[in-house]
């Protein structure tokens, strides 16, 4: 009788395994639609990046390290200053979160292109003022919170400049945002934060950017539709959806030392699979439920 569950959990795996990699297939279409950044050959390749640095402050020693994607996603609205409080307060050991740029050119942190999933208004971000931004109710996922605004980065750095996690940056969507590599380099170095940022995209043009500006700034390359190979491999930090690992493929990334770090496990099952293969980094939209595999 017990073996009926277990065998429709196995399924349930295989069908999310199997709508993961269809969806990944589309986006990667997707991708090759709108612009990104070619290959680069090797002998135009940038000197290899800054690895992360464990600041002496580090929140913890555990490997992998715990990383609240998009603040704590699954707890708190997502990219916003109530939803990195969120991970603040569960001392993890890092936050990620993304940055795009108002029409009036203030750097916010958000996800979308469009506004609608997760607030109560429409359209293109870029295409609003931060007033307009302002105006709008980023917390419509989530039932607990209301009137959560869109914060600047500004803000972002201002709420977690005194914190001691790792700060894990993705630039979304760069050649809308001309420039965007300055002006993030610029606050970064204003609120002192270099030691403990990774500025990470899926768009390597932009990771170019940033070495070539702040070579100290840590960097890291996502990846979307496969775990590159080594001679595909500029930085030190690789960051690829989940399922595309394989203890194969994460030893062949440590052998040429660089960390293989993993987006967007939410199951335990996922993450002790990949902690099993080594993995050195799991970015979850609940921490909550990660951490108690360390407890
Ligand atoms: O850490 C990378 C991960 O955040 C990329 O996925 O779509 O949540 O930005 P996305
Ligand atoms: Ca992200």
């Amino acid at each position: 009788m017990r073996r009926i569950p277990r065998i429709l959990g196995s399924i349930r795996r295989d069908v999310r395994r199997f709508v993961w990699l269809l969806l990944l297939r589309m986006a990667q279409q997707a991708m090759s639609i709108v612009r990104t950044s070619p290959i680069l050959p090797p002998d135009q390749r940038p000197a290899w990046g800054t690895i992360l640095p464990i600041p002496a402050s580090r929140v913890s020693t555990r490997k992998p390290i715990i990383i609240g994607h998009r603040g704590a996603a699954g707890l708190a609205p997502e990219n916003t200053l109530e939803g990195l409080q969120a991970a603040v307060d569960l001392a993890i050991d890092g936050l990620e979160f993304d940055v795009q740029r108002s029409k009036d050119g203030v750097l916010v942190v958000f996800h979308d292109e469009d506004l609608a999933r997760v607030t109560n208004g429409t359209g293109k971000v870029w295409d609003k003022t931060l007033a307009e931004l302002k105006a709008l109710d980023a917390a419509i996922l989530h039932e607990d919170y209301h009137d959560v605004r869109i914060p600047t980065l500004r803000e972002a750095f201002e709420l977690l400049r005194t914190c001691e996690q790792l700060l894990m940056i993705e630039v979304k969507e760069p050649w809308r945002y001309p420039g965007v590599e300055e002006q993030l380099v610029a606050l970064i170095r204003e609120f002192d934060l270099v030691e403990r940022s990774q500025v990470r995209s899926f768009y390597h043009d932009a990771l170019h950017a940033i070495h070539r500006l702040a070579p100290e700034i840590a960097v890291s390359e996502l990846w979307l539709d496969r775990v590159p190979e080594d001679d595909e491999v500029i930085y030190k930090t690789v960051n690829c959806h989940h399922i595309l690992y394989t203890a194969e493929n994460i030893a062949r990334l440590h052998r040429r030392g660089v960390q293989a770090t993993a987006w967007t496990v939410n199951e335990l099952d996922d993450a002790r699979r990949l902690i099993v293969m080594g993995i050195d980094e799991l970015t979850t939209n609940y921490p909550d439920r990660l951490l108690t595999l360390f407890a």
